[in-house]
């Protein structure tokens, strides 16, 4: 039983003292006129869904509610925003060239029509982000639209 409880202690003083630990924070002000949502048209209930469920790992600017701001989750989402944003960044969405949105379009499709995106571990926590069945064949009409008009 002692030794458990030594454990426990270290574990507790090992998680409040990553809490202290910096992390980089991804924000930046405003909003690039070349994002996504400013260059095509997107109606507000799929505007909204992809805003909640991947701006947080694939756009400049990421919300941080408290769980965001805890740690070890901090740690975890800041590796996938560094890495989700070198696949695809909805600000940046008008410096691609057609061929390459074409192409961006084509991988959302297959990410969301896999489930693989947005990741599990993500929806685990942000409940709000996972997306119905429903949602996923809107989402993709949407995207199948724009591809199809570029
Ligand atoms: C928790 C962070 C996170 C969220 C939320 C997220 N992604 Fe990602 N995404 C990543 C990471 C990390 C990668 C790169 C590694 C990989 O492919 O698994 C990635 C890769 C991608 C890729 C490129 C895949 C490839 O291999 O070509 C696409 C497309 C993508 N995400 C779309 C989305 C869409 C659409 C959403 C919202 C429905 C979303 N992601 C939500 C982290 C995230």
């Amino acid at each position: 039983m002692k030794i458990v409880k030594i454990i426990a202690i270290v574990l507790l003083v090992a998680f409040v003292g990553i809490q202290f630990m910096p992390v980089e924070r991804n924000q930046s002000d405003g909003v690039p006129k070349i994002d996504f949502m400013l260059v095509n048209d997107v109606p507000s209930d799929i505007k909204n869904k992809l805003k909640v469920s991947c701006y947080d790992c694939h756009s400049n600017n990421t919300k941080y509610p408290w769980y965001n701001k805890v740690q070890p989750v901090a740690w975890f989402l800041e590796g996938h925003i560094k890495e989700g944003k070198a696949e695809l960044n909805f600000n940046e969405w008008d410096s691609l060239s057609s061929r390459r949105k074409v192409s961006k379009l084509r991988s959302i499709i297959k990410q969301i029509e896999s489930g693989e995106m947005p990741m599990d571990s993500y929806t685990l926590i942000h409940k709000e982000a996972a997306f119905s069945e429903e949602e996923i064949q809107q989402v993709i009409k949407y995207m199948e639209n724009l591809k199809d008009s570029l």
